[in-house]
């Protein structure tokens, strides 16, 4: 095997045009390389129902590292030349391919910004990933409460003041990680929190797992523009590349990139897929080459839809006229949240009978709204079928009554008795809810909607929090527990001294 010694960038300057990764991995399916090497499958030389499904072309495709693809702990060369690409199309000096998602992302960037001990300051309707990173970390989390939308029934971004306020108690915080977007599409002042926190000399991380999209959208900041030291993208959610993969982008010095490659070694496997990384590369030209004429061509059929839903009365469409307004956040019109609550049903119940009777799949429901997530793939179509469904199911199903839960938002945090990381290696017991005021959590106990928790892992319950649950359990939305015995919680043991 012989040494790559310049890639293909050296050799000539490569543009958003090339697929490097992609190319030299066809190249190697239709050679005639004869595999006494693994994966066992030997690119797919067995007829099976398996095979027959997926297409021979993609077994052929689903090979090991060989000199010619390159290796993604070591890049050298077609992965370093598609993840340099990568990284100039979304505006970052860095980018790393991630075969686990944004979830690894995640994970990453809270090892390469923070030691153990350090504070984190996140928002408390982070995704699950966030507190998992938590507890590989050690960090010390300082939570934010996102704006609550009680018109949607559905949380929002951290709003600029609310991210101030927190800079301004933490001092001594390490970083900040914020989402943006958030799942329902909404975006915060982040130009401005990036620039208040680098003024105060915390880094900031982003979660932008629904945001692969952004850099493509007229009049939208990405979070790499907006100033983010660290940010990850599910390419696989709306960058159109296969489920799974996602793109960590790394942008100035304040971390280093070396720090960032190492923590992403350690986190993947030393056999990272290569129709995961493949459809990565070949994801980021379409998006580069086309993204802009796509997004320019979806929007009016989106603005159009959004217009028809609305025509009868009964649905409303989240716009940014709503976020702007009420919240101080823009909005992604490709998140078409659509509350449903006016037929006197539940998003779920419309999500159920949209999926039974129509056969339409939508992204996901919460109690008012449910949501669907327009690509380019989308045609006028495609989201006319939506259309249509929607208002023959206002036609035949409305039944005059509105309906409203009574929720209501925890507006407190508890107090953190102990790191999740304590919290999770300590020797664990599951108590009656009734006996757990004063035991520190070991467990998150979640309400839905709007997805914000009750307590997390190190926190201390409290009388409030149990009186909560016991209301969100007998009386409203579901509450989301890992312990399996309803009614009870999973507590660290001995754990109640300060
Ligand atoms: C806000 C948010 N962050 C992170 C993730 C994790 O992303 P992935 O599925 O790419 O691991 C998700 C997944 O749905 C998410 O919704």
């Amino acid at each position: 095997m012989t040494a790559v010694k310049e890639t293909a960038a050296e050799r000539r300057i490569l543009t958003q045009a090339d697929a490097p990764l992609f190319e030299a991995l066809v190249n190697y399916a239709e050679s005639a390389a004869v595999p006494f090497d693994v994966p066992g499958h030997k690119m797919g030389a067995s007829d099976t129902p398996f095979r027959q499904a997926i297409g021979a072309s993609a077994l052929k495709m689903d090979v090991n590292s060989m000199a010619e693809l390159d290796l993604l702990s070591h890049p050298k060369s077609v992965i370093k030349d598609a993840q340099n690409l990568a990284a100039k199309s979304f505006g970052a000096d860095h980018a790393f391919f991630l075969v686990n998602g944004t979830t690894t992302g995640i994970h990453a960037m809270i090892l390469a910004a923070c030691r153990p001990g350090e504070t984190l300051i996140v928002p408390r309707n982070c995704h699950k990933s966030v507190i998992d990173g938590m507890i590989l970390s050690g960090v010390s989390p300082v939570f934010m409460l996102p704006e609550v939308d009680e018109q949607f029934g559905i949380s929002h971004g951290i709003s600029a003041s609310t991210a101030v306020e927190a800079l301004r108690r933490n001092p001594t915080a390490k970083a900040m990680l914020l989402t943006y977007p958030t799942y329902f599409g909404s975006m915060t002042d982040l130009t401005e929190i990036c620039r208040l926190a680098h003024e105060a000399g915390v880094l900031v991380l982003v979660d932008a797992a629904h945001g692969a999209h952004l850099h493509m959208m007229d009049g939208v900041t990405d979070a790499v523009a907006a100033g983010a030291d660290l940010v990850t993208v599910s390419m696989h959610k709306t960058g159109g590349s296969l489920t799974q993969s996602s793109l960590l982008l790394l942008k100035g010095s304040r971390i280093s990139s070396e720090k960032v490659r190492k923590v992403t070694g350690m986190l993947q496997s030393t056999s990272a897929s290569y129709l995961l990384m493949s459809s990565l590369d070949a994801a980021r030209r379409e998006l580069a080459l086309h993204g802009r004429t796509a997004f320019r061509r979806l929007r009016p059929i989106a603005e159009a839809a959004v217009r028809s839903i609305e025509a009868g009365g009964t649905y409303e469409v989240l716009e940014e006229s709503h976020t702007v307004g009420r919240f101080g956040q823009s909005h992604d019109w490709t998140k078409l949240v659509i509350r449903v609550n006016g037929l006197g049903m539940s998003g779920f119940e419309v999500y159920s009978l949209l999926k039974q009777r129509y056969g339409i799949q939508m992204e996901l429901a919460e109690g008012y709204v449910v949501m669907a997530v327009l690509t380019p793939a989308d045609t006028e179509q495609s989201i006319g079928r939506l259309v249509d469904a929607l208002l023959d199911i206002e036609r035949t199903e409305t039944t005059g009554y509105v309906l409203h839960s009574s929720w209501t938002v925890a507006g407190t945090v508890p107090e953190l008795a102990m790191t999740p990381r304590e919290a999770f290696y300590g020797e664990h017991e599951t108590v009656p809810m009734e006996e757990a005021a004063g035991r520190i959590a070991a467990d998150t106990l979640m309400i839905y909607p709007p997805g914000i928790p009750l307590v997390l892992p190190g926190e201390r319950m409290t009388d409030e929090v149990i009186q909560q649950y016991k209301y969100y359990e007998q009386a409203a939305g579901a509450v989301l527990s890992g312990t399996k015995q309803p009614g009870s919680v999973t507590v660290v043991k001995g754990g109640t001294e300060r």
